[in-house]
């Protein structure tokens, strides 16, 4: 059983300057909550309990006014700083301690995953003993993404990151379950030519050895972007669109750690002192 996970949530988001001078990316807003609680939200319904979130050098403050320690979630949150983008796979070498002798989950900071079946394949996920795993999502410009192509029976046959040439059209999405060996794996790694490490060569390593597994986010679930403002904007609609039709709220955090049994009504009230008088606390209070 995977047990821990990490958030990369660094990243200078000079894409959404002047939005991100003063605040990280995932802090924004989608919708109604910062960004960071939806990436969070997948991880605790993995039931991933053990969290260290990686942040930019001089932001933890900015994290510890809303995420201060995970006490009221029923999660741990550690929190590790990046002094400079090296690329993806640093996170495994800034996260040596965490991770200890343990398989690992990571998902990025500004990754936003929903649908019906995602908590089915997120269990079965953290299932794994060796090896690594991606999840794919089929898109219609994969030439920005990491992409797979796989056989019928989801055998990952190619990677490569940002292909010009089109060879599927399957992204690899930015969440990833890996073995203990990520870290020995992450060390050795040479920057590409933009001058960072690349997870898709992490992810070679694995392959290489017959050892990289994928599952796929089907139709009916949605993988969404967050790159650019305009991509904020796209999925704050989408999270509004289905939270003002259910009155169900998408990454409520107090929520899903509720239905894990890992907090108790009295933190929900916490939580509701916290935040103050807004409709993410109504919404808590309809939990009561
Ligand atoms: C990174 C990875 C890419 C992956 C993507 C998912 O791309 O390099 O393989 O598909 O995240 O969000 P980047 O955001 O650095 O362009």
């Amino acid at each position: 059983m995977i047990k821990k996970g990490i958030i990369l949530a660094g990243g200078k988001g000079t894409r959404m300057s002047p939005l991100t001078k003063a605040v990280n990316k995932q802090l924004l807003p989608i919708y109604d909550k910062p960004l960071i609680f939806y990436p969070l939200s997948i991880l605790m319904l993995s039931k991933i309990r053990d969290i260290l979130i990686i942040v930019n050098k001089g932001q933890l403050n900015q994290y510890k006014k809303i995420l201060p320690d995970g006490n009221n979630l029923g999660v741990k949150i550690t929190y590790l700083e990046q002094t400079k983008p090296r690329g993806l796979p640093d996170a495994f070498v800034i996260g040596e301690k965490f991770i200890g002798k343990e398989n690992v989950a990571m998902i990025l900071g500004d990754n936003f995953f929903y649908g019906q079946n995602l908590s089915k394949l997120l269990l079965s996920s953290t299932k794994l003993r060796k090896g690594a795993k991606v999840i794919l999502h089929k898109v219609i410009k994969p030439e920005l993404y990491g992409v797979a192509k796989v056989n019928n029976r989801n055998k990952i046959l190619k990677i490569q990151e940002k292909p010009k040439k089109f060879f599927s059209d399957l992204a690899i999405t930015g969440l990833y379950f890996f073995d203990n060996k990520v870290t020995k794996y992450a060390k050795k790694l040479k920057p590409s030519k933009r001058g960072e490490v690349e997870i898709i060569d992490l992810l070679k390593f694995y392959k290489n050895k017959n050892e990289l597994s994928a599952d796929l986010i089907g139709r009916g679930g949605a993988w969404l972007d967050t790159g650019s403002i305009d991509d904020f904007y796209k999925t704050s609609n989408f999270v509004s669109a289905i939270e003002n039709r259910q009155g169900l709220k998408i990454a409520c955090l107090e929520e899903i750690a509720f239905n894990n049994n890992w907090i108790t009504k009295k933190n929900i009230r916490e939580s509701m002192k916290f935040y103050g008088n807004c409709d993410y606390s109504k919404y808590l209070s309809k939990l009561l």
